[in-house]
């Protein structure tokens, strides 16, 4: 099956390439580019949401735009061993997670991804549903308690998903400043923007913009608070089954190597701060979406009334609230939290014809792959139907992928999912939101996808049929 111009489909099968279109190219103009530290969404030439490959030269640096799902496989799963993180992320994240899983490259992200890897296992995911659950039911009295007063949502998910992953990671909350610690982050990535556009610029590191020297002290104070932690926890080892006892215990199975003091913090690090936004977004999405479509909320209601009767969630029904996670995949696709992945090509490689030298960007976009005018029929139109079993499965993998792909593929994909089908399931089991916004949010990419300004909702209580 070949995919042509005039008909889209959502049925693209893993054969389906957008083969017929030709490559084009295509200058970034300086004022294009200034948006760029307001918004990264405004780097996507236009072209990206309905051609194959788009070139661009920023900076005097070659940017390869990828849509086509079998050559983003290609570049991100077949060629994975010349791809690189790219120089500007690290430059952005480095300071603060060190060469922690996100971060590391070659055989010091590899065994570090193995040494993880348990941790996230189905059947340890299965012990933190408690927490999930007992996290979402906290944000549901305080919204039914909140009476008419206007919720500020992104903010709302990220005290959620900010609890649960804490808990999760250390087991007690090992006595974490939680407010200070979260502060500390909105502060370190708050100018991240000016960090991407000046290494794209080529700036030297040095170069002042707007943040910095809070940014510093952020993260001086977030590295600072770990390495207390892990000193009391060496010094006094517990029973608990939590993700610091687990980095203290990895060993790597080919050649005994564990980890240091300077490794561990960078990974806790990189999972308290991947591990809790990018969630949190999905999530303030649907709500965003579920309250202009109220066919699909009546659908997801009566999903969780037949399932959850009383309006009580139990572990054993999240297997079961297939349609709710319909809808989060669905609101993914629309608002993917993560928007973009880009790699820097190592050695000269080629696309389908194209040649990509060796220093290239390679920049998979997310967001205009998941609204490819030839991949999906109506992509602007919400449809959590898309996402029912069948037509996921005639699907190309790479036609959809808010985790990623290939093997730096989203670690905590399986913790997201079932997170976030908890929190819908304990918040809309009993309540249902409506927006209050005087002002409409549009997405904005720093890094991540936000509404911006934040979505203003209220909550009003709901009786489970
Ligand atoms: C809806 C929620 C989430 C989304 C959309 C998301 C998205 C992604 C994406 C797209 C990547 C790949 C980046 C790349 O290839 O450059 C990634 C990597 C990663 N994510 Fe997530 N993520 C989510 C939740 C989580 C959670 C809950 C955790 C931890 C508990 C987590 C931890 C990580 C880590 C450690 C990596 C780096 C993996 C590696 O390089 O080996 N993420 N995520």
């Amino acid at each position: 099956m070949h995919l042509r111009a005039g008909h889209p489909t959502d049925f693209a099968t893993p054969s389906a390439t957008l083969r017929d279109l030709p490559p084009i190219r295509r200058r970034l103009t300086l004022r294009q580019f200034a948006r760029i530290t307001r918004n990264q969404l405004e780097s996507l030439p236009a072209e990206t949401f309905r051609e194959r490959i788009v070139h661009t030269r920023v900076f005097g640096r070659d940017r390869y735009h990828v849509m086509d799902p079998e050559l983003i496989g290609e570049a991100l799963v077949r060629r994975a061993d010349i791809m690189r993180r790219a120089p500007e992320m690290r430059r952005a994240l480095v300071p603060l997670l060190g060469e922690g899983l996100l971060t590391a490259e070659d055989s010091n992200w590899r065994w570090q991804r193995r040494a993880v890897a348990a941790g996230f296992q189905p059947a340890r995911l299965a012990d933190m549903v408690p927490t999930m659950l007992a996290a979402a039911e906290r944000t549901r009295d305080r919204w039914l308690a909140a009476g008419d007063t206007p919720l500020e949502i992104a903010h709302e998910m990220m005290r959620t998903t900010f609890d649960i992953i804490v808990e999760t990671m250390f087991d007690g909350g090992a006595g974490l400043d939680v407010a200070r610690v979260a502060r500390s982050i909105t502060d370190y990535a708050h100018p991240l923007g000016w960090v991407l556009a000046y290494s794209l610029a080529r700036l030297p590191d040095w170069t002042p913009y707007p943040g910095r020297t809070r940014g510093r002290e952020a993260a001086a104070y977030l590295r600072g608070t770990l390495a207390a932690i892990l000193a009391e926890r060496r010094a006094r080892p517990s029973a608990r089954a939590d993700l610091v006892a687990m980095l203290l215990a990895a060993v790597d199975p080919q050649d005994g190597r564990t980890m240091g003091d300077e490794e561990i913090i960078d990974n806790l690090l990189t999972f308290v701060t991947a591990g809790h936004e990018t969630t949190s977004l999905g999530l303030a999405w649907t709500f965003h979406l579920l309250s202009r479509h109220p066919e699909v909320e009546a659908r997801l209601f009566a999903e969780l009334d037949a399932v959850c009767p009383g309006g009580t969630v139990l572990p054993a029904h999240l297997p079961q609230l297939t349609y709710t996670r319909q809808v989060f995949s669905e609101a993914m696709r629309l608002f993917p939290p993560a928007p973009m992945i880009s790699r820097y090509v190592a050695e000269d490689m080629e696309l389908d014809g194209v040649r990509i030298p060796a220093n290239a960007m390679l920049v998979v976009p997310i967001y205009a792959v998941h609204r490819h005018a030839l991949l999906w029929s109506e992509p602007e139109r919400f449809d959590p139907d898309r996402f029912a079993p069948e037509a996921a499965a005639a699907r190309s993998r790479y036609a959809y992928m808010p985790f990623g792909a290939g093997p730096r593929v989203c670690i905590g994909n399986g913790f997201a999912v079932q997170e976030a089908v908890a929190i819908l399931a304990v918040l809309l089991a009993r309540l249902r939101l409506r927006d209050a916004a005087t002002v409409p949010s549009t997405p904005v990419m720093k890094v991540t996808l936000r509404p911006s300004p934040d979505l203003a909702m209220r909550a009003e209580a709901r009786h489970p049929a």
